[in-house]
């Protein structure tokens, strides 16, 4: 995950500049903080079906499951160009998983990213965003994750180089950037918008991958959820702006993307978006999600540029692009993509290939489109069935990228500017 690596250079280039300051952050001391449940916390099954529900709702599943692994086991790689990090075994077993963790070391670790040993733990790991989450809801997630069955692996180690194996480096980032004090409702909104802001800031993170990041890696919170990166895709601007963010998508249609992956008109959930809609979104109860919708409304506009906003249907046709490659792109998309998509993208062979209006075929750099290209995509949790194959192995760099300036062109009313480059890059 290349997304660390500013991040880890950035927390060494503010520890080396503060010089004296390295001590300070070096011996600076983790207290654990008090962690009494409050009086409206509880107990038993009650207690564990709530953190059950908290648990689906952070995602925490997305990193701490593998594929095919057990569990909460962890090991999930997080690949930076300096070496690897993975994540924890989180499963009650005592010795390689956090059974003989305190309640307060737990709380310690999710809300300000700290070790059971005071060792500071990397952002890999969203704890800036868990920062925002209640001391009940954290002891919630623990007694549910107490009930789960130990697993006596030990994670892979991480295999960091020196300096960025100096976990003590991110002590002057969250100095910085860590939020003090967890979610607050905002007494003038109503239950539900708060609800909402709870979902969308603390527990499903969605400005870990929405929100742009500054220099230092941290979220740029004035420009909050008005898209950034996230492991080469682009994760679109969901502000309420009417161009370049949802604003003028319906509520019924973004509780469709959010809660089914896909949105007539605005086409299906790819990649990591797909990833939170399997495992966690798709899980909530409606009135979450109309959360979630209620507060997104209020999201203040911003504008993105040009190169990534969606064309409105009606402006498409003239403005269709032609270009050199255009014979090699139609060429493929008759014979590889039009079966299932239909000429004009709409969806022949079932609904969710009804691509028309996906964000992804309006981006000129074509990175989302890409990438589904290359490795396909499925959700064997909320679409069985219904799949989209790997081309990565049939086509060839030059080929895809000539597909993807076609279809950007002809379907996106855009002109594409993607190179067999690009395509290399997305492969790796
Ligand atoms: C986006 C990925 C991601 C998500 C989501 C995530 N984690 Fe983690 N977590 C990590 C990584 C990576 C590490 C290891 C960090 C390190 O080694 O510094 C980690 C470490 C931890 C640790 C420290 C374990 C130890 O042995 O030191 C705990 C506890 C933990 N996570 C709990 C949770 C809980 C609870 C949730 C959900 C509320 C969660 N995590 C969600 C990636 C994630
Ligand atoms: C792990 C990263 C990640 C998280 C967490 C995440 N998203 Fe996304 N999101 C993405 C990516 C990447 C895309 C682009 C998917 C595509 O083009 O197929 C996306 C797309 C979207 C879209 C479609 C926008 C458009 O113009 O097509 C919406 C709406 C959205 N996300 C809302 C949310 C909300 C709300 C949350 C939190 C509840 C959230 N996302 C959490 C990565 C993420
Ligand atoms: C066997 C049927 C099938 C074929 C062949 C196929 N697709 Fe798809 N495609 C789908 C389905 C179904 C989805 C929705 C996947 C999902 O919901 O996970 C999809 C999704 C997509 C998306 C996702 C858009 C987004 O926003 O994430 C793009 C882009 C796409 N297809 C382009 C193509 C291209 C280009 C080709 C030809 C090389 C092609 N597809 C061939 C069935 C197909």
């Amino acid at each position: 995950m290349k997304r660390f690596q500013k991040l880890i250079i950035a927390a060494a280039a503010v520890v080396c500049v503060g010089g004296a300051g390295a001590g300070f952050f070096f011996f600076w001391p983790h207290s654990l903080p008090d962690v009494s449940a409050s009086a409206l916390q509880p107990t038993g099954a009650a207690l564990i079906a709530r953190g059950e529900h908290l648990t689906i709702a952070a995602d925490c599943a997305a990193c701490h499951t593998t594929k095919g692994g057990k569990p909460f086991a962890g090991g999930l790689p997080f690949k930076l160009p300096f070496g690897t990090i993975y994540s924890s075994n989180i499963t009650t077993d005592p010795e390689h998983g956090i059974g003989a963790w305190s309640d307060a070391e737990f709380v310690r670790a999710v809300r300000s990213g700290v070790g059971a040993h005071g060792e500071n733990l990397y952002p890999a790991f969203p704890y800036a965003s868990y920062a925002l989450m209640t001391t009940d809801d954290i002891l919630a997630v623990r007694a549910y994750l107490r009930t789960l069955a130990p697993v006596s692996e030990d994670a892979p180690s991480n295999s960091l180089a020196f300096p960025f194996n100096q976990r003590w480096l991110m002590r002057g980032w969250n100095l910085l950037f860590l939020p003090s004090r967890p979610f607050e409702s905002n007494p003038s909104k109503d239950e539900q918008w708060n609800r909402g802001a709870y979902l969308v800031e603390a527990l499903e993170h969605c400005g870990e991958c929405h929100t742009p990041r500054g220099l230092m890696f941290q979220r740029k919170q004035s420009e909050a959820l008005s898209g950034s990166e996230v492991d080469g895709w682009k994760a679109w601007n969901i502000t309420s702006d009417p161009d370049s963010g949802i604003g003028l998508w319906t509520d019924g249609e973004i509780a469709s993307f959010l809660s089914k992956g896909h949105a007539n008109g605005h086409g299906p959930a790819g990649g990591p978006m797909r990833e939170a809609v399997g495992l966690s979104l798709s899980k909530l109860p409606t009135s979450d999600i109309e959360a979630i919708v209620a507060y997104l409304r209020t999201v203040p506009p911003i504008e993105s540029d040009e190169k990534v906003r969606v064309k409105r249907k009606s402006s498409i046709q003239d403005s269709s692009s032609k270009n050199s490659d255009e014979t090699l792109g139609s060429r493929i998309f008759a014979g590889a993509c039009v079966s299932c998509h239909g000429l004009g993208g709409d969806g022949l062979v079932n609904s969710r290939a009804n691509i028309i209006g996906a964000h992804a075929l309006a981006d000129v750099d074509g990175s989302n489109f890409i990438r589904v290209v290359l490795q396909g995509s499925s959700d064997s949790m909320v679409a069985p069935g219904r799949t989209m194959p790997a081309f990565g192995a049939i086509y060839n760099d030059a080929e895809i990228a000539a597909l993807a300036n076609f279809v950007i062109g002809e379907l996106g009313g855009k002109k594409g500017a993607v190179t067999a480059d690009d395509v290399a890059k997305a492969r790796e």
